[in-house]
């Protein structure tokens, strides 16, 4: 995939997905209700959650109290690994929970043991009309061609962690010849890592050079490597400056003085 230049990305299976998305991992109770409805108002149609996030019910609520149709905007969900045992129970808990009707992404948290047997429930859960579409987190390129080779249904998409200290560029790149579309988990360096991040002078000075802010330079980096990104805040005016990503463009040298802060400093887990 070449770089991303509007708000929407078209998968292989011809779903149209928002490039730029809200992470919700940290928004629970009536506090992330308010964000995520926030969020909703200010424009961001993909909201990102996960059974390990326990905040499904919140993005159901947020969902129905913005009054903006269903179909308007993205939800993915993700089954964790201690639920890959039974994964059809797992995923009609994440569909109750929700109380969409459907998650239009279902994916697979980890790579583990039982991880194609998983799949089978995503699959079956598209076949019914549960879910539109499936993918992968945290798999790497061999790891997701060995399971592409083994499903009926393809991945469409692989969430992983990118952001200035970790741009994982080979798996990015390998990834995309395999014609997953790549959404960047932790897009700002994730929680304990964003100030030093935002901080960085490379970052700043290419931010002050377009009058934007860094997280929005940072944004626009890996949307220009094609990466999609579900930055997460509950601040109106980060949520604000996150969905404002299309109206300037690094140029090659300021994408090289990016691609120089690799340190392969991984802030995640696995
Ligand atoms: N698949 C996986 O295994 C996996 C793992 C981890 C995370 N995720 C997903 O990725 C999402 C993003 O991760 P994350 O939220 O932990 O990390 P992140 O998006 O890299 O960083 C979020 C942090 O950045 C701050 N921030 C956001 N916008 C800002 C801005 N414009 N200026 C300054 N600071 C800003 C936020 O604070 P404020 O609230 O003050 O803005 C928050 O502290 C999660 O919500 C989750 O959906 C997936």
């Amino acid at each position: 995939m070449g770089g991303i230049d509007s708000p929407y990305v078209t998968l292989s299976c011809r779903i149209r997905m928002p490039a730029v998305g809200l992470g919700t991992w940290s928004l629970k109770g009536s506090a992330g209700i308010d964000a995520m409805l926030k969020a909703l108002e200010l424009g961001y149609r993909l909201l990102d959650t996960a059974t390990y996030y326990r905040n499904e019910r919140e993005v159901g609520e947020a969902v129905r109290q913005s009054g903006i149709p269903r179909e308007e905007i993205f939800i993915t969900t993700k089954i964790y690994p201690t639920e890959y045992g039974r994964p059809d129970e797992a995923l009609e808990g994440s569909l109750d929970r929700l109380g969409l009707g459907y998650a239009d992404m279902a994916m697979l948290h980890h790579p583990a043991a039982d991880d194609l047997r998983a799949w089978g429930a995503i699959e079956r859960a598209i076949a019914q009309g549960e879910a539109r579409c499936g993918g992968l987190s945290c798999y790497s390129p061999s790891q997701a061609r060995d399971f592409m080779a083994r499903v009926k249904v393809r991945p469409q998409v692989v969430q992983n962690e990118i952001h200035p200290y970790f741009q994982d560029a080979a798996s990015v790149r390998g990834l995309q010849d395999l014609g997953l579309a790549v959404q960047s988990w932790y897009p700002l360096g994730g929680r304990g890592h964003v100030r030093r991040i935002l901080k960085d002078k490379t970052i700043v000075a290419i931010a002050q050079a377009h009058g934007v802010s860094p997280s929005q330079a940072v944004l626009r980096w890996e949307l220009q490597r094609g990466i999609m990104v579900i930055p997460g805040s509950s601040d109106e005016k980060h949520l604000r400056e996150n969905l404002d990503l299309f109206s300037f463009e690094l140029s090659e040298d300021e994408m090289a003085r990016m691609a120089a802060l690799e340190r392969g400093e991984k802030h995640g887990w696995a």
